[in-house]
């Protein structure tokens, strides 16, 4: 799937979801650079200097063909053109058809239901590639805004698991939620 290709794209009624570009960076940087952002999320609050690499990296080598593939994809608002958050794909098994993916969103456009109508989006175009059977997200199991999310796309809890990381300092229990293509599809 040609998710570096400039004309890939997912529209939906207030969004456009869209491969990164490095015109995009002081975008990322307003929200990658805040702590409450990143304390459930594997990477430190970054610099431009470190968004600039880290943004380099995945366009270079963000791909969703194989086993073992990471995508990454921006979250255009569509009225502004403004990329306002993030979403990750990542093909974790070709044999058992089974995909993850993760999402971040600047704070500053929290609460409008944005990230929900990004996943929806996401999960339908996933399933529909026909090469997927179960999408799950792992959370940490304190991060109740991303928990509300996944309930909201009617994702089921799979499992709790109980210190499963020592996790920036302290030991962190994980949640799995996930959904089935016969759950998701019509
Ligand atoms: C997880 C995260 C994306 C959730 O963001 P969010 O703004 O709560 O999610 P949405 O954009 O879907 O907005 C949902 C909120 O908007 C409200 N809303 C308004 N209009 C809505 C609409 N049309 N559709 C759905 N919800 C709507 C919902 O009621 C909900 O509000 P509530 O939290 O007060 O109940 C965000 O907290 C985040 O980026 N966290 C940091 C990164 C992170 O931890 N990522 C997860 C790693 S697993």
């Amino acid at each position: 799937m040609e998710l570096n290709s400039a004309g890939f794209q997912l529209i939906t009624d207030r969004l456009i979801i869209r491969p990164m570009t490095m015109a995009d960076e002081a975008d990322l940087f307003e929200y990658q650079s805040l702590p409450e952002v990143v304390k459930y999320i594997p990477w430190p609050a970054r610099t431009l200097e470190q968004v600039h690499e880290a943004l380099a990296k995945s366009i270079a080598e963000s791909k969703f063909d194989n086993e073992g593939d990471y995508g990454l994809l921006g979250i255009e608002l569509a009225s502004s053109k403004k990329i306002v958050g993030q979403l990750a794909l990542m093909y974790r098994s070709a044999e058992n058809q089974t995909a993850e993916f993760g999402y971040v969103l600047n704070p500053k456009y929290s609460g409008h239901g944005y990230a929900t109508e990004a996943c929806k989006a996401l999960l339908t175009y996933i399933f529909e590639t026909g090469k997927f059977n179960r999408i799950f997200a792992h959370l940490d199991a304190r991060n109740t805004a991303s928990e509300n999310l996944v309930k909201r796309l009617g994702m089921r809890k799979e499992a709790h698991i109980e210190e499963e990381e020592f996790f920036k300092g302290e030991w962190c229990d994980a949640i799995i939620y996930g959904i089935l293509k016969r759950e998701w599809l019509p």
